[in-house]
């Protein structure tokens, strides 16, 4: 059943905490109500934008002109299952941690890196989410939608859908707003397949034995030392992307940071297999040696231990408020260093 009511607050419907109402809101509970989407008497006011847990989202102040949608699809099952591998279909509306908690408990690999993200199973194949050098996107197999456009379901295989870091083809035309995630289907390993490369993880869990559940513990205390949880701060997790810069900046990069008096040294550059000619920086590491770290503007600030993160620091921030701080580190990480940052968080 499709339910639809008008003038809906939404603080509680974004982890950024913003204030505000949409003109209207749907829930829907079964693929199939989508249809009725488009139903005179729903008055269905255009833009539709499904939302996961608003968790990577920008909500405007005061009113979003358009439908909000949220899944409660959750409906799991399990499609196929071998030696090797089990292949699960997810309904969008189910939380991913809720997912990689129950999968991980029957040892299965694969999610396990991106423990304690918060965001339904839908929001990630938009997002790719990602942590600790894994992606959604290296376990998912197939994404069905519904078409807004041409009223129907559609699938559509990983290698269709342009994954990349935090990125995909429902972040761009014609995909757009047009596609509804209904729902996705994701391969686990049975066999151990550890990712432990990333910073202290593999020393982390020296000496225990090495499970999908031990890893997802690692990973949730390692996130708890790092990132705010939503009961001390709103925020929307990493704000900016890390910037992929062409090597051959970086010697500019590094000239520009000494004229302004900023020690190079030690900054992190990572190089990318897929993209030889290509480096990616650290923006924690360009935000925190421009000077930001600790930077506010009304009630948004940089959280403490991860300055990529912009919080609501009293629970009041507005959108403006957030806009503008981001505004400014973005300016000043460009004129120090001649980065140019873009959010990862989308201002809708
Ligand atoms: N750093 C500083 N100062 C600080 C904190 C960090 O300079 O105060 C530098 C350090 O050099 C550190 C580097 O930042 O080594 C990287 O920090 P971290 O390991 O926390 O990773 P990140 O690149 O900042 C990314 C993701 C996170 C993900 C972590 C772990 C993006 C934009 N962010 O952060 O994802 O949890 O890696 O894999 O890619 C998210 O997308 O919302 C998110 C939290």
């Amino acid at each position: 059943m499709l339910s639809v009511a008008d003038n809906v607050p939404y603080k509680s419907l974004n982890t950024m905490g913003i204030e505000g109402y949409a003109r209207r809101y749907a829930e829907w509970e079964e693929p199939s109500d989508l249809y009725t989407l488009s139903e005179p008497e729903i008055n269905c006011l255009q833009p539709v934008i499904q939302i996961g847990e608003g968790s990577n989202l920008l909500f405007p102040d005061g009113r979003l002109d358009a439908t909000l949608l949220v899944s409660r699809y959750r409906d799991t099952e399990v499609l196929e299952h071998d030696s090797t591998h089990i292949t699960f279909r997810v309904g969008a509306g189910l939380r991913l941690d809720d997912f990689i908690d129950k999968t991980a408990a029957i040892g299965l690999w694969g999610l396990e890196n991106l423990s304690h993200i918060p965001g339904t199973v839908g929001a990630a194949a938009v997002q790719n989410v990602g942590a600790y050098g894994v992606e959604f996107a290296d376990c998912l197999e197939s994404v069905k939608c519904f078409d807004l456009e041409d009223q129907r379901f559609t699938t559509f295989a990983a290698s269709e859908l342009k994954y990349g870091y935090r990125d995909s083809a429902f972040k761009h035309a014609p995909l757009h707003r047009r596609m509804i995630i209904t729902d996705v289907t994701l391969r686990l390993s049975v066999d151990a397949k550890p990712h432990l490369d990333y910073g202290n993880l593999r020393s982390r869990l020296e000496g225990i034995p090495l499970t999908p559940m031990a890893v997802r513990d690692a990973i949730i205390s390692i996130r708890r030392t790092k990132l705010p949880e939503i009961t001390e701060a709103g925020s929307a997790g990493s704000f900016f992307k890390n910037p992929v810069v062409s090597a051959d900046l970086l010697p500019a990069i590094r000239e520009k940071a000494a004229a302004a008096g900023i020690d190079t040294t030690d900054m992190p550059v990572y190089h990318l297999a897929d993209a030889p000619g290509s480096v990616k920086l650290s923006a924690a590491w360009l935000i925190d040696r421009g000077g930001l770290k600790g930077a506010s503007c009304g009630s948004a600030g940089t959280w403490p231990t991860q300055p990529l993160v912009i919080v609501n620091l009293d629970g009041r921030a507005t959108a403006a408020d957030v806009a503008g701080l981001a505004g400014y580190i973005v300016a000043e990480v460009d004129r120090k260093f001649g980065v140019r940052l873009t959010p990862e968080v989308e201002y809708l």
